[in-house]
């Protein structure tokens, strides 16, 4: 494989930062928590981290060395001499780096106008419920989706090294300590333990789901078998939450020199996001019991995040308390939204380089405007941002996350040439390839099924 001279990384570490900032966001510190907590507490982490294992890494895998490889952005890593031309799908991943940007920074513009009402204390005077109704459609949540769409350009605007590495190295190291101050406070209320136990304690009945089935000769009978639904839930939040399928890493990776062991890397990004996401479970579920607020988690996830913690914090009697804990949880919130938001507009932008020949402040300044254009109906309707959600932010990415598996694992010559550079334990290879070949296809051919049967059932 041919590669283009490019930017790197400034140091070995600056990857692993920008890479860990493009998955820790949204996804890990509520959607993580809220899943597991809905499908059956240990039993889900359990099924989650196989999964990750067997398909969320081979595929991270797969988009560095695609990334690494080319040196180049999806669309243009996507066409390699002597190979059929892939390319559309590097323009899919495109489409869907905007769509999930253009309503991930909406709700981003939310923790933004949360945690400035946190400091001046507005949030802890109001009715949590009305105000969240009253907050998240209409002019002001369009005014704040500009806002976070201009931070997010700005990094972008500084290119590589002093735009995202620089920033990710700062922000990453605040976020983690924010959350583990914030879980080490939520530990010692009176009603933690119940937090830990409902989040924490395993359901296995909840992995099981019975089917009733159908067949001429023997007629209806039923069996049980591993819930599918909960397969595709812990899937799609294992793309999700890795900014897997779309092309984030590839993005990344193809910034990073030859001399790089991928394979460790893919460790790295995807434990430290394991492991954030855990954490953050380890803060929310104390603080929502130890209020009594679990009934609220039930009505909507996004709801529970912004009505059930800021009435927890109400609950606490010192106001500089109150509006500084509400503060720090708003606060990492949006750093770890926004590091993510500069990885969803990296791949657009480095797109609209390569393949419109713009220099990185045009490319970037166009793809920022682009996002923050199609994201205006998420601002004036939750079920449109609900149903952006759906598309780009499940199923696009199970579509992009499939074809990039087929074909990294069959179609591109050599993958394992690529991966052999720089990789210090050869063992890894063999399994790698058969995950990729195999597994992950199959797995995810199974859940698209399942996400489809739903739609349409859903749809009649
Ligand atoms: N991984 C991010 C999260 O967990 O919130 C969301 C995301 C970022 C998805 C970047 C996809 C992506 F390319």
């Amino acid at each position: 494989m041919q590669k283009a001279p490019r930017e790197n990384w400034n140091t070995k570490i600056g990857f692993v930062f920008a890479a860990v900032g493009s998955a820790v966001g949204l996804g890990n510190i509520w959607r993580f928590p809220y899943l597991t907590a809905e499908y059956g507490g240990a039993a889900f982490v359990l099924v989650y981290i196989v999964l990750l294992i067997l398909i969320g890494m081979p595929v991270m895998t797969a988009e560095f060395i695609l990334g690494r490889g080319s040196g180049k952005s999806p669309v243009q890593a996507l066409i390699q001499p002597g190979e059929n031309n892939w390319s559309g799908l590097g323009y899919l991943f495109v489409i869907t780096g905007l769509g999930i940007l253009s309503y991930y920074s909406v709700i981003a513009g939310w923790t933004l106008r949360y945690s400035f009402e946190s400091l001046s204390g507005v949030l802890l005077a109001v009715d949590p419920g009305d105000h969240f109704d009253q907050i998240t459609t209409g002019t002001t949540s369009l005014m704040y989706h500009i806002f976070f769409m201009l931070l997010t350009t700005g990094i972008v605007l500084g290119g590589v090294r002093k735009g995202i590495e620089q920033s990710v190295k700062v922000l990453i190291p605040l976020l983690i300590a924010l959350i583990a101050g914030l879980g080490i406070w939520a530990s010692f209320q009176i009603g933690a333990v119940d937090g830990y136990r409902y989040y924490l304690q395993p359901d296995f009945s909840e992995l099981i789901s019975n089917y009733a089935l159908y067949l001429p000769g023997i007629g209806h009978f039923s069996i049980s078998f591993l819930s599918l639904g909960l397969l595709a839930g812990a899937a799609g939040q294992t793309f999700f939450t890795l900014s897997l399928g779309m092309g984030a890493m590839i993005t990344y990776a193809s910034y990073l020199p030859r001399k790089d062991d991928l394979i460790e890397k893919t460790f790295y990004v995807s434990f430290a996001d394991f492991g954030i996401a855990f954490l953050s479970g380890l803060m929310i579920f104390p603080i929502i019991f130890s209020f009594g607020l679990i009934d609220r988690v039930g009505e909507s996830p996004l709801g529970a995040l912004f009505i059930a913690i800021p009435e927890a914090f109400q609950q606490v009697t010192t106001p500089i308390i109150s509006q500084g804990l509400s503060f720090i949880f708003f606060f990492a919130l949006l750093l770890a939204a926004l590091t993510s938001a500069v990885s969803l507009l990296e791949v657009v932008t480095s797109s609209l380089m390569d393949e419109l020949k713009m220099n990185r402040r045009v490319a970037a300044v166009s793809g920022g405007l682009a996002c923050l254009v199609v994201g205006i109906p998420a601002a004036f309707s939750l079920d449109w941002l609900g149903m952006a959600d759906k598309i780009a932010g499940s199923f696009l990415l199970l579509v992009g996350g499939l074809a990039l598996a087929i074909y990294v694992g069959w179609i591109m010559k050599e993958p394992t040439v690529e991966l052999s550079r720089g990789l210090k334990l050869k063992m890894f290879v063999k399994p790698w390839r058969f995950l990729l070949r195999y597994l992950a296809p199959l797995a995810l051919l199974a859940i698209l099924s399942n996400f489809v049967l739903n739609f349409i059932q859903e749809l009649f």
